[in-house]
């Protein structure tokens, strides 16, 4: 089928990548000349395990294609895919005017039918009104609406699109359902030549393929996120509670784990969630919640747990080093997660914030995101690798786990230090083994 991508962001270009993938025509369209004019002299915008080599492939295929023409995207594809951003507004709602212009524009210049389908995260009820916009500026020309929510991890998100658990379609009519049905049949059988796992033809059992209306795809999307975030933060309480009781949240973790209901997933006790969706996605579901006559008071409680985890870093560490003023601290990780350079609502970066206002030094390091800091955090010494970032330091911050830390020389680093002080903000150490080594070793729930 014949799909245009409106928004060349995370989303947009990962999905028009892996349609165009699996065998359809797929032409990526974004105002933004920047973007665009990256994806046109064959650069990529962002970065995805997997991304570049797929865009290069398809696109010598000429299967995918980029173009600022919006009227030219929407009238040569059936289906349009939304994927513009819904960055948070200062109270907290979802900024929906980009899918707003969108649906006016698809509206402008559909001169056939159309399915418009909104896969930017949105709050429920958004899709009655892109039905609404549409119809009042199209000119009578046939179209439906559906909603068909993302379920991406930065760092996994080509693989999380061929190997969902499941894909979601919210629609007004069977026409709609079919249409979804046939663009994402190889993914739902598993018929498709997988670049990751190479021809990974046959699949045990297809992907689960919810069909429901508009309305409750948009809230499966915000309740999975906020679910997520209230497993985080739930562990992390739980941590805080075995610090004060002398219990280890490792064992803890496991042992409600093997819980089939509960899972092993998402319970790492740690600094907190950071990335662009779990603190906007909780921010625009307490807010759509208030206005529908809802007071999501545990989403309140589950953000401010959240939140608290920065202040409990820093008092960590004022309990290590007593007075922060003029101490050198190493943070080692700004990333909001590993094998990923995207620094947005990184616990780090508050963290660093912080330790600044007290007057510390801040040496840090991290394998991609140290330019995209640098830009909001000048004031620290960005270093080449984590030793040169613990030279002459007070204290050794770890706030993503990135594989590199794992493996440190510690034996060099005990000479590197002027205080041998490390808070593992990840628990990516072995506490024993830290302790034999020498070093005053804090983790969490610990
Ligand atoms: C998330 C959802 O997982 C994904 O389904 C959705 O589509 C987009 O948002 P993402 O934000 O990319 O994906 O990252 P994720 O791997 O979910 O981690 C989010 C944050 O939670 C990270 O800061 C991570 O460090 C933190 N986290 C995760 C924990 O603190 N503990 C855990 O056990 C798991």
């Amino acid at each position: 089928m014949r799909i245009a991508i409106i928004g060349t962001g995370y989303v947009g270009l990962v999905t028009g990548t892996c349609f165009a993938e699996i065998g359809h025509t797929v032409v990526c369209q974004d105002s933004d000349d920047r973007k665009i004019e990256i994806l046109l002299s064959k650069g990529m915008p962002i970065y995805e395990p997997y991304l570049e080599e797929l865009v290069k492939k398809n696109r010598e295929a000429r299967r995918l294609s980029f173009t600022r023409d919006f009227e030219e995207a929407v009238k040569s594809s059936e289906v349009i895919f939304i994927c513009v951003g819904t960055p948070p507004l200062q109270n907290g709602d979802a900024d929906l005017s980009a899918v707003e212009r969108v649906s006016m524009d698809i509206a402008r210049c559909c001169d056939s039918y159309k399915l418009v389908v909104e896969k930017s995260t949105v709050p429920v009820q958004t899709g009655k009104w892109v039905e609404k916009t549409i119809r009042v500026y199209s000119k009578g020309t046939e179209f439906d609406v559906a909603s068909n929510p993302e379920f991406l991890r930065e760092g996994s998100a080509v693989e999380d699109f061929l190997h969902p658990d499941r894909i979601v379609i919210g629609s007004q009519n069977k026409k709609a359902e079919n249409i979804l049905r046939e663009l994402y049949t190889p993914i739902i059988n598993g018929s498709f030549n997988c670049p990751i796992h190479k021809n990974c033809l046959s699949k045990k059992e297809t992907v689960p393929f919810i069909v429901t209306d508009i309305n409750s795809a948009e809230l499966i999307k915000h309740a999975s996120n906020s679910l997520l975030a209230a497993k985080i933060s739930f562990i992390n309480s739980v941590a805080d509670i075995c610090e004060k009781t002398g219990a280890n949240i490792k064992d803890v973790a496991h042992g409600i784990g093997l819980d089939k209901r509960i899972g092993r997933n998402f319970l790492e006790a740690g600094i907190g969630f950071g990335g662009f969706c779990f603190p906007k996605d909780l921010q625009a579901f307490i807010r759509i919640s208030e206005k529908c006559g809802y007071d999501f008071k545990l989403l309140k409680e589950v953000e401010r747990i959240n939140e608290e985890r920065v202040t409990m870093v820093v008092e960590k560490i004022k309990g290590a080093l007593w007075i922060l003023k003029e101490k050198t601290i190493g943070v080692l990780g700004l990333a909001f997660k590993p094998n990923t350079d995207d620094i947005r609502f990184a616990p780090a970066l508050e963290i660093i914030r912080r330790l600044l206002k007290e007057g510390a030094f801040i040496h840090a390091y991290d394998p991609k995101a140290m330019e995209r800091t640098k830009e909001e955090i000048p004031e620290v010494v960005y270093c080449k690798d984590p030793y040169e970032t613990l030279k002459d330091a007070d204290a050794m911050v770890v706030c993503t786990e990135w594989d590199e830390f794992i493996k440190l020389d510690f034996e060099r680093i005990k000479k590197l230090m002027r205080r041998r002080f490390v808070l593992d903000g990840r628990n990516i150490y072995d506490k024993e083994k830290m302790l034999a080594l020498g070093f005053e070793y804090v983790g969490i729930g610990r």
